[in-house]
């Protein structure tokens, strides 16, 4: 949630653009509409949620406002199983989000 508050609020022009967009991308999830790349690779799209709009508002207006903690855990795991696999280019990326949002 950290990551998508985080993708939503670049990609968004305002408070309503950002809840209007959300609602939409969870209504109908599309690989076209997604902004998450890396979860989308590693888990699949999300089944849509066919809730009432007033209820998805509630939802998205909640993602928008709350405070979440980074993810200091999955970074700190993904970057030691990109070591071991060699692959330099992730392992710095996650180190560099352990530095500047975990104080690591
Ligand atoms: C009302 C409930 C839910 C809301 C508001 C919600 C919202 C979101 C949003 C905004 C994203 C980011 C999409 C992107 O731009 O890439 C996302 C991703 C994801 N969600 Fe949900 N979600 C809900 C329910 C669920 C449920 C029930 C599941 C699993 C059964 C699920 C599984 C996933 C997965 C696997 C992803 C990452 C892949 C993707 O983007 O589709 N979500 N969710």
């Amino acid at each position: 949630m950290w990551s998508v508050q985080r993708l939503y609020k670049r990609n968004s022009l305002d408070n309503e653009d950002f809840v209007e967009s959300m609602v939409e991308f969870v209504k109908q999830p599309t690989l076209e509409s997604a902004k998450h790349e890396e979860a989308i690779s590693q888990l699949g799209l999300m089944p849509p949620m066919p809730l009432p709009d007033e209820m998805l508002k509630k939802i998205a207006a909640y993602i928008l406002e709350e405070q979440f903690p980074p993810p200091c855990e999955h970074w700190r795991i993904a970057a030691q199983r990109a070591d071991q696999k060699g692959d330099k280019e992730h392992a710095m990326k996650d180190r560099r989000q352990l530095k500047r949002f975990c104080n690591e």
